[in-house]
């Protein structure tokens, strides 16, 4: 099984309080982050969501089977911990046989994190992680038709029971609604992202745009190559899945489902992402029942970087509550 490695893993764990009760991942993908989470906080339940059942299937797998996996990767402690809490921790058999069981501390959700409201039912979060973008899997998985490489359907729907693949997409919108695609998730120029529109629009009449590869084709004649096809195709996918939608939504309902002093924690790795998050925390630090924990986003170290490079444009927001 293909593995996603979870960025800024040391960190996020870094600003979990132990004591936390209940915890919710937005994001499970392979569940690296959720495992670990799990681990320090012992008395936690979690509420994974993610809008992929494949990712749904494969986290809740590797979560009930998390035990051994914690044990043989030597995460003994929480980087916050004090001295005694460690003496505590040294055991970690010791440490899970004293917790619940797993199964009964997570709940998984087939749901889009935007839905978090009506999902929790008034429940109140202690912690709430909302690790953005793709599981290495979307792309690694290249009958997803989520990559440049290969050849597939060009489907790229993180939840394949939506109507609209990215195919659809590409038949369906105007110039003026491509234009803009290309233009708000691509960054290109108003002008270049007009054209590209054009040229789609009129080729469409010619031959349909199926697969990966018929796309990538349209885009070569265009004097695109590999890294600016890899870009379109991100912006395609960002909205095939209404990803920017979704984060909108999500950041305009999430501090109903924060208990008093409760963290939200968000990775982007896109810089329209990061803007929104960044205003949305700033509007809610303004009120005066906020703070940010940190000034500046925390990024990655070179180190982290250097082992996966996924994770090099990446960039953690932490919100508190204060009252
Ligand atoms: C970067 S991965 C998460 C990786 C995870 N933190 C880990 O450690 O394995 C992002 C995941 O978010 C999921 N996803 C994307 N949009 C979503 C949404 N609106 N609601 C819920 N899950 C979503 C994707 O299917 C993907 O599995």
């Amino acid at each position: 099984m293909i593995l996603h490695t979870p960025v800024l893993l040391n960190e996020v764990c870094s600003f979990l309080r132990p004591e936390s009760k209940l915890i919710v991942d937005c994001t499970l993908g392979h569940g690296g982050h959720a495992m670990t989470l799990l681990s320090l906080a012992k008395d936690a339940k979690l509420i994974g969501f993610d809008v992929d059942e494949i990712m749904l299937k494969k986290a809740e797998f590797r979560i009930q089977n998390s035990e051994k996996e914690i044990k043989s990767s030597g995460a003994t402690h929480h980087p916050s911990f004090t001295k005694e809490d460690k003496k505590e921790n040294n055991n970690v058999e010791e440490d899970w046989g004293r917790s619940r069981k797993i199964e009964e501390r997570v709940e998984y959700v087939h749901e889009s994190y935007a839905n978090i409201v009506s999902v929790l039912e008034g429940r109140k979060m202690d912690f709430i992680l909302n690790d953005l973008w793709v599981n290495l899997e979307h792309f690694k998985a290249v009958e997803r038709g989520f990559s440049i490489r290969g050849t597939a359907n060009l489907d790229m729907r993180f939840d394949t029971s939506t109507w609209a693949s990215a195919a659809d997409i590409l038949k369906t919108y105007s110039t003026d609604q491509l234009k803009d695609m290309f233009e708000h998730y691509a960054d290109f120029s108003s002008a270049k992202a007009f054209q590209l529109a054009q040229h789609i629009v009129a080729s469409r009449k010619q031959k349909a745009i199926i697969t990966t590869q018929d796309f990538k084709i349209l885009l070569n004649e265009c004097g695109l190559w590999d890294k600016a096809c890899t870009v379109i195709f991100q912006s395609l996918r960002i909205e095939t899945n209404k990803e920017m939608d979704n984060l909108k939504k999500f950041l305009s309902v999430f501090p109903e489902t924060l208990n008093s002093t409760w963290r939200c924690l968000i990775i982007t790795y896109h810089s329209t992402e990061d803007r929104f998050v960044k205003q949305a925390f700033n509007a809610l630090v303004a009120t005066w029942n906020y703070k940010l924990v940190t000034k500046k986003a925390v990024q990655p170290n070179y180190k982290e970087v250097a082992v996966n490079r996924a994770a090099r444009s990446a960039k953690l927001r932490i919100l508190e509550k204060i009252n």
